[in-house]
């Protein structure tokens, strides 16, 4: 049995038809082919996945798609402005060569964008609590952390 859901999706009001037993993270990539969000591990350990919801950074595969009813769910789609300008974390990624196979990426941003919505100069320990559950295979944990912190007001 499916049931309608109506949210905010980058800022456009969506209603879908899902089934219960689906993830955000599922409902996202193959019913709005928005494939910018990653599936790494599948079960919340890894954050490839991660989206934000209502202003916190959500592991995606694990969110249980009715508990989105209503809410506002940003993704890495809705980072850019709408002429395509990308996002200063995304211009600051590709500034500091924070980028190598980029799976992690999307993660990464929507973690540090949900951190520095919150507080505009966090410190290093902050940002790296913010992406703490967020896994880079490539192991470029310095030079992610240097974009973000490109970005915060208080370098
Ligand atoms: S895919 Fe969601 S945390 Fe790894
Ligand atoms: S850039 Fe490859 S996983 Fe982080």
């Amino acid at each position: 049995m499916k049931y309608e859901i109506s949210f905010l999706l980058n800022n456009d009001k969506v209603t879908v038809e899902v089934d219960p037993v689906w993830t955000l993270l599922y409902t996202l990539r193959e019913v709005f082919g928005l494939t910018g969000t990653k599936e790494g591990c599948g079960y919340g350990e890894c954050g490839a996945c991660t989206v934000i919801i209502d202003g916190q950074a959500v592991n995606s595969c694990i969110f249980p798609i009715l508990e989105v009813e209503g809410r506002h769910v940003t993704t890495i789609e809705g980072v850019a402005s709408k002429d395509g300008t990308m996002h200063p974390l995304q211009k600051a990624f590709v500034n500091e060569g924070a980028i190598q196979c980029g799976f992690c990426t999307p993660g990464m941003i929507m973690s540090a964008k949900a951190l520095l919505d919150a507080k505009e100069n966090p410190t290093e320990d902050e940002i790296k609590d913010a992406i703490e559950g967020n896994l880079c295979r490539c192991t470029g944990y310095v030079r992610i952390i240097d974009a973000i912190k490109s970005v915060s007001k208080g370098r």
